[in-house]
């Protein structure tokens, strides 16, 4: 008799195994000016492989990496290229994703729902951006008909401009707040190097340069530890004549590759993978091309639904900072204080930096680090802004968390 095939298959449990990622650079004539976007993102599958040497690697089903401009050494379906570059065994797949900046996320997302569904056991996610070699709209050609037929505003093609409509919008998110926002996240991520919080994270990637010769990149170069208020205050706004956007409370433009891997919760358990997070949901939203940095509230609502949590369940948040503003609006939205102490608590794309596509694993692997440290929370949120007029959001459990009755049975 014909086999037919299982239709009542179960959804099985997703856990987040681990995450690293490059020190990130600053784009131009930074410290990967003479490095290939190819090579960071190798650079982070084979930390991945060496941080766990229980896993085989012809065990990895998947390869998904992202990266928003996908030609020259971000094209040639950047997944399956540097699953080869890191060495994976030749069965190992791999593909290229898209969301502009939420592509890192979304690689996430999508192995998590193959892997959910049974298709994949172990997979790798993340994504690389090199806005220095790839400037950010390189080779682009919008449909004229967007801006003709006026389906999307000119503003929205310029991310700048769209976090100055914010401003616009929500006349109380005023310069001077996104300024003190942007200051925080300076002395957050400086704080949190001096800490020894943020390095854990961190491969060193050997970079080399005509004119100095070899060197090693080993932290972030874009923090800027020594901002004040008063330097902030007199930052030109490029993207509008006395606007309120600078580039003291945007983040800048940026070099670097992030990756995780991800499992279904029996492989981990046989394979003798550690468990950082346990992915609850996700969602992701449209909103208005011209206001795209407000994206991340219908997402996270939707995420919420569909994991039957309230935003007062979120004891952490990993926010990506593409502009003060568009942060400050998410906060103001769900009536979260600009200097909260659940959010970002490293800082964030700010101070560190946002290689578009990379940028939402880098939320995760720093959620997660935050999780072993506060086994009081439940649940935490990584979300971010997209290009384009959309919003993503991540809700993870904290494998770490305790109840207060089960500690003080302890
Ligand atoms: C804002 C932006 C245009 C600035 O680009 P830039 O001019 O190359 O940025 P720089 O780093 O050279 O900074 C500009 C100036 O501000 C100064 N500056 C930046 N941050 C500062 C800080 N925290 N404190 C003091 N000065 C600061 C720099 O020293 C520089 O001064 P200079 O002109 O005297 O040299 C660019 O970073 C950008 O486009 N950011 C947004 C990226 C984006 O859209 N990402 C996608 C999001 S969805």
């Amino acid at each position: 008799m014909p086999a037919t095939a299982s239709s009542n298959r179960p959804i099985r449990d997703v856990v987040f195994v681990g995450g690293v990622r490059t020190p990130f650079g600053k784009a131009g004539k930074g410290m990967y000016a003479e490095t290939r976007a190819d090579d960071l993102i190798v650079a982070v599958i084979r930390e991945l492989l060496r941080r766990h040497p229980q896993l085989p690697p012809d065990r990895i089903d998947e390869v998904a990496i992202a990266a928003a401009t996908q030609i020259g050494d971000q094209g040639l379906t950047i997944g399956r290229v540097a699953a080869l570059l890191a060495g994976l065994p030749k069965s190992v797949p791999g593909y290229a994703i898209d969301r502009m900046c939420a592509g890192g996320m979304t690689a996430v997302t999508s192995v998590a729902g193959s892997i959910a569904f049974g298709a994949y056991d172990v997979a790798i996610a993340g994504g690389v951006e090199h806005m220095g070699r790839h400037p950010m709209g390189e080779a682009a050609d919008p449909n004229p008909r967007f801006l003709a037929d006026k389906l999307v505003d000119l503003d929205a093609l310029s991310m700048g401009a769209t976090a100055e409509n914010l401003h616009d919008r929500f006349p109380q998110l005023t310069k001077e707040r996104a300024d003190r926002y942007a200051l925080r996240s300076q002395e957050k991520v400086a704080k949190a190097y001096a800490e020894g919080k943020i390095q854990p994270d961190l491969v060193p990637v050997a970079i080399r340069s005509a004119e100095l010769g070899w060197g090693l990149a080993s932290k972030d170069e874009p923090p800027r530890p020594g901002s004040t208020l008063a330097d902030l205050a007199t930052l030109k706004t490029p993207f509008r004549p006395h606007g309120r956007v600078t580039a003291g409370n945007s983040a800048g433009l940026n070099d670097g590759a992030t990756g995780c891997l991800l499992a279904d919760a029996a492989t981990a358990a046989e394979l003798g993978l550690p468990v950082q997070m346990r992915l609850v949901g996700y969602g992701f939203a449209g909103v208005d091309p011209a206001v795209m940095g407000v994206g991340p509230i219908p997402a996270t609502e939707r995420a919420l639904a569909s994991t039957g949590l309230s935003i007062s369940d979120i004891g952490l948040f990993e926010l990506n900072e593409a502009f003060a503003v568009q942060v400050l609006a998410f906060l103001d939205h769900y009536g979260i204080a600009d200097d909260d102490p659940r959010v970002n608590q490293y800082g964030g794309a700010i101070a560190l930096g946002h290689p578009l596509a990379s940028s939402g694993v880098r939320l995760m692997t720093q959620l997660a680090r935050q999780f072993a440290e506060h086994p009081e929370v439940r649940y935490g949120l990584t979300a971010m802004c997209v290009g384009i007029g959309m919003g993503a959001t991540v809700v993870w459990e904290n494998p770490h968390y305790v109840t207060s009755s089960e500690e003080a049975a302890t």
